[in-house]
């Protein structure tokens, strides 16, 4: 039985952009994301609060965390690695964290200098960090269905690191197929190890369309029982330490799929649309969204 309503985490402005060579004026990424809170989203990723040696696309976190209109009843997570980032994000206003781990150990070591073990350790400080700030922490396993490096990923790794930021605290935690490797019996096996350790109502995917695989595999996660989608607008995105990753499922996709399902979203897709020409214009790209492509068309 699919779900009457589905929650969309909207990571444009961060995973989207993130991997854009040519820096993104603040002002755009502002635009942005209040164009992405107009469209009735709940949660938009806006930033993240990671060192800008590493990723320099989001050094301007403070200003855009500054500059954003905050809709009410709308989120805005950050990503933060570590307990200097945790910081940073508070005193930037951030009222919701990211902490973001893998279940494969070269990715995380590619992606965030060190092993699997050492990111729970850090994550466990962001955690207790934000406990008492009163903060909730939202976790990201990478590489689910699949690693750049080490290419095939077991379905109990996954379970086992997404059980360990469950248990932390976590209040959601996130699946993330990086680089859009997987397949729709893949996304089941693993959903499967991991629904055995961490409640479905606590599972959200976050799928790159590398391989044009993304709403398969989501449609797979609704029938069992996830309801809780992350998606990037214009189908922007792709991570920096994972070569080939291109961008996030479109989040027009995934509503037009979702609204024709029955399912619930809050979302006005025309608004959405907007959004997402907006800022393909801004970088002068292409969308990828089909959805917006088909429609621009009969324009
Ligand atoms: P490190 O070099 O090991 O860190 O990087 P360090 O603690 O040794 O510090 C080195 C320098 O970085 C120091 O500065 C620190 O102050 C600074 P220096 O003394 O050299 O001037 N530093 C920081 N600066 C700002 N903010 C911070 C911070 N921490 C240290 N929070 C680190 C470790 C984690 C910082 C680094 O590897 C990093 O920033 N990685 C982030 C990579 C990233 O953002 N990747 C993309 C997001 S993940 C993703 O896209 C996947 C996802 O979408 C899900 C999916 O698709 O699977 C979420
Ligand atoms: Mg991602």
């Amino acid at each position: 039985r699919l779900p009457d309503r589905v929650k969309i985490v909207e990571v444009g402005p961060r995973d989207g952009l993130q991997n854009e060579k040519t820096i993104v004026p603040a002002e755009t990424k502002i635009r942005l994301i209040d164009m992405l809170s107009d469209s009735g989203l709940s949660v938009i990723e806006a930033t993240s609060f990671v060192s800008p040696k590493w990723v320099p696309q989001m050094a301007d976190q403070m200003e855009v965390m500054k500059g954003i209109r905050r809709k009410p009843g709308v989120s805005y997570p950050v990503l933060t690695p570590n307990l200097k980032g945790f910081q940073a994000a508070v005193e930037a206003g951030a009222s919701e964290v990211a902490i973001f781990g893998a279940a494969s150990e070269l990715f995380s070591k590619k992606n965030i200098n060190c092993s699997v073990e050492e990111s729970l350790q850090r994550f466990e400080q962001v955690m207790v960090a934000a406990k008492a700030a009163g903060v909730p922490v939202r976790g990201y396993v990478s590489c689910v269905l699949g690693c750049p490096y080490e290419g095939k990923v077991a379905p109990a790794k996954v379970a086992q690191v997404a059980k360990r930021l469950y248990s932390m605290g976590c209040y959601e935690i996130s699946l993330g197929d990086t680089i859009g490797v997987g397949t729709p019996g893949g996304m089941s096996e693993m959903l499967e190890a991991v629904c055995k350790v961490v409640p479905v109502g606590a599972l959200a995917v976050h799928c790159h369309d590398t391989y044009g695989q993304a709403l398969a595999n989501i449609l797979v996660a609704l029938q069992m029982g996830v309801s809780v989608v992350d998606s990037s607008v214009g189908g922007l995105g792709g991570c920096p330490y994972a070569q080939g990753a291109s961008g996030n499922v479109a989040t027009e996709d995934v509503v037009y799929m979702l609204h024709g399902l029955g399912i619930q979203t809050g979302v006005d897709l025309p608004k959405l649309m907007d959004a997402g020409a907006f800022i393909c214009h801004s970088l002068n790209r292409r969308t990828s969204s089909k959805v917006s492509q088909a429609t621009h068309c009969k324009l």
